[in-house]
């Protein structure tokens, strides 16, 4: 693809929020090993369309439209902030959303904010049970074919939105970040949050197709919050082999990347202090599952040096707190369970 073909595309998206969102250096987090820390604060990005994910959702519902879909489709937990914001755009964009959710045993009958949010904007909401949920796909295409049969074209958005259009949204944010500091990349590291891996493959991506100068090109680290590092390079290799037909065939992984899957299992009990130490810390209330856990990443990666000192970070601030009840429930019962 040539790079006025990349422009081109990289025009094709519904608006997005408050962009470029801020870049803030973190003098506490800094202050731990002799490093420079920066936040890129996309948990800014919008009110409630908070995130990272906008970015890729921003062109995948613009793509939608062009091909004429009434129906999105798509899946996660009950606190899924791709959920969320796909309900959201959905009624925003005259679309039907429909989210298959995990049923969950922590929260019952309760409804946090982030399910009370996708209601209030139409989203049909179904509770899956555990078998069910391993078997999300065919329950989904069986959607698919119910939209198609009563006249409409439903679209499956993947969980982490990988894949094309969805990498063009992170593809611009690293133009974002260039453009924000002059037209060169002054990090020599950049840490992301990672769930599906879709996020840390697209940045991967931005690296090639972008024209950055070699030298200025970061290390990308991503902190697993699930799969172990050998299940998110091969995620992350598939995603690939999707976009090599249309962005290029000699696109492969680099070995900028890396994945930390040293906090996997760091369990809910936690969560809620330590939510609280980052709050009073850095004056930031992350989203629980995934930033504070690459925050908490950081602060071992510099304190231990494993970070060399006097090199440039960028910290990825996927997304904002939505979830505070649900983190609190957890919390409780894995305590009460444990005791
Ligand atoms: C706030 C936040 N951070 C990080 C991620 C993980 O991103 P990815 O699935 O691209 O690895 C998500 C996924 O939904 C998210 O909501």
């Amino acid at each position: 693809m040539t790079a006025v073909d990349l422009a081109r595309r990289l025009d094709n998206r519904v608006p997005l929020g408050t962009v470029p969102t801020p870049l803030v250096r973190c003098e506490s987090l800094s202050a731990l090993g002799g490093v420079e820390v920066d936040l890129k604060r996309d948990d800014l990005i919008g009110d409630q369309l908070t995130g990272t994910k906008m970015r890729a959702l921003s062109y995948i519902v613009w793509q939608a439209k062009e091909d004429g879909v009434s129906d999105l489709i798509t899946i996660g937990e009950p606190t899924s902030n791709q959920c969320r914001l796909v309900s959201m755009l959905g009624a925003r964009h005259g679309m039907t959303t429909h989210v298959l959710l995990r049923k969950s045993a922590c929260y019952g009958d309760q409804e946090d904010d982030n399910l009370t949010i996708m209601r209030m904007h139409g989203a049909r909401v179904q509770f899956l049970e555990e078998d069910e949920w391993r078997l999300h796909g065919m329950t989904a295409k069986r959607l698919m074919s119910r939209v198609r049969k009563a006249g409409g074209k439903a679209l499956f958005v993947p969980f982490g939105c990988g894949g094309l259009p969805g990498a063009l949204g992170i593809i611009d944010l690293v133009r974002e970040i260039v453009a924000q500091h002059g037209g060169r990349c002054p990090y020599q590291h950049i840490v992301v949050p990672t769930g599906s891996g879709a996020t840390l493959f697209a940045l991967d991506l931005a690296m090639q197709v972008l024209d950055l100068d070699p030298d200025t090109v970061p290390m990308l680290l991503g902190v697993s919050v699930a799969r172990d590092a050998p299940g998110l390079l091969q995620q992350i290799d598939k995603l690939y082999a999707q976009v090599r037909p249309t962005l290029g065939a000699t696109l492969q992984r680099t070995d900028r990347l890396t994945i930390d899957d040293r906090w996997t299992d760091h369990g809910p009990a936690r969560q809620l202090e330590e939510l609280q130490r980052v709050v009073g810390t850095y004056g930031l209330l992350p989203d629980p599952l995934y930033v504070l856990r690459a925050v908490l990443a950081l602060e071992r990666l510099i304190s231990s040096g494993e970070l060399a000192s006097s090199s440039r970070v960028l910290l990825l601030v996927t997304g904002a707190c939505r979830t505070l009840h649900a983190t609190r429930q957890r919390a409780t019962e894995t305590r009460h369970a444990t005791q």
